[in-house]
């Protein structure tokens, strides 16, 4: 098939781990006879430079055009001023609401041979497989009214969360049909005995449960969810939470796999076309020095073919050909516990020459 992807490289290790992925791609192309084309568009801190803004229109337009986006990270020290008006953070969360991408798929599944790295024992982590579904359009990062004031002298400042039945709905039956493809368990995450917003959250996810009585749909509310992520990790199957909560648990989850640097996300909407980038930031006191973790960007190529391209075996090929890397022994420093470690290329190199052999 012929397809048009976007690459927004972004700030900090951005550029280098999407340039693993777009060769991991190259060689998905070779290997199953499909044509892939790119361009590559500023986003982040370096459009800022660039054009005074985070998220160009230009970049949009083209995002806009795209069979599928494949994007870097965002931000640094160099635009962090508490101050400034215009902010890379803008860039990403621009692009997620102009596009509408109100679902984030995390999935959370350790790679046993990495068991180590993971601070926790590695009996807890046994079974672990969990796909978190963050809600990525609405909620505290884009309710009204947000302002800073300042009243009789007293500094303040407001954010708002807030929610309808119609969000909270298309993200709940999500994360149920997810679920039927897999251990049919799916768990809302809330803060109902305080917010109100969490009981609408809570009152719709059980009437959206009542259509899929063949998956099993139990409540958590946020911190006990907190705890339970790690004490009990393989207790969950698929997780369904607002925005900000799920920001926070992913970040948490991703302890499970040992590394920041090997999970992958997919940003979906009502459209094909999805954006696709690592869970981990612009690292910027590593960038440039070639030894970033290219994996977390690659698996979110293998996403992109699977949910936007519908190219579900070459998917499954890049995630075997990581699989079969990591169980090789390469490791880049995040996860070499000390031991050598691979540069960011030549792990890109290791696992597509296992793609390319057909290891998968
Ligand atoms: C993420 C990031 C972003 C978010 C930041 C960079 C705006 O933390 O994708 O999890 O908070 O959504
Ligand atoms: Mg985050």
């Amino acid at each position: 098939m012929k397809a048009t992807i976007i690459l927004l490289p972004g700030d900090g290790i951005g550029p280098e781990v999407v340039d693993e992925a777009r060769r991991v791609l190259d060689a998905v192309a070779a290997r199953f006879g499909h044509s892939f084309t790119y361009a590559e568009r500023a986003i982040g801190g370096i459009a800022i430079d660039q054009t005074g803004t985070a998220l160009p229109r230009e970049t949009l337009t083209a995002c806009r055009e795209a069979d599928a986006i494949l994007l870097g990270a965002v931000g640094g020290p160099k635009w962090d001023d508490p101050a400034a008006k215009v902010r890379p953070e803008q860039g990403l969360l621009g692009l997620r609401k102009e596009l509408g991408l109100w679902a984030n798929l995390r999935p959370v599944a350790p790679f046993a041979a990495l068991a180590d790295c993971s601070p926790l024992r590695p009996e807890r982590l046994v079974g672990v497989d969990v796909m978190v579904i963050r809600e990525l359009t609405g909620g505290l990062y884009f309710g009204q009214p947000r302002l800073r004031e300042t009243v009789d002298g007293v500094r303040r400042a407001v954010d708002t969360l807030e929610y309808n039945e119609i969000e909270v709905a298309r993200v709940v039956t999500l994360a149920f049909e997810l679920a039927r493809g897999r251990k049919k368990r799916v768990t809302s995450i809330d803060k109902a005995n305080v917010l109100e917003s969490s009981r609408l959250w809570r009152q719709v996810a059980i009437e959206v449960g009542a259509k899929y009585p063949d998956v099993a749909l139990d409540h958590q509310l946020v911190d006990s969810a907190a705890m339970r992520l790690v004490t009990a990790p393989a207790s969950f199957d698929v997780v369904v939470t607002e925005n900000m909560f799920g920001d926070i648990l992913t970040d948490e989850a991703s302890v499970l796999a040992g590394s920041l640097g090997l999970l992958p996300s997919a940003s979906l909407g009502d459209s094909k076309c999805g954006v696709y980038e690592p869970i981990h930031g612009s690292a910027p006191d590593i960038a440039g020095k070639g030894i970033a973790n290219p994996i977390g960007t690659i698996l979110s190529a293998a996403m992109l073919l699977r949910h936007s391209l519908g190219l579900t075996s070459e998917a499954a090929a890049i995630e075997a050909a990581v699989a079969a890397t990591i169980d090789a022994g390469v490791r880049t420093a995040d996860i070499a516990q000390g031991g050598a470690a691979a540069s960011t290329s030549a792990m890109g190199a290791a696992i597509r020459e296992r793609l390319a052999a057909g290891a998968a």
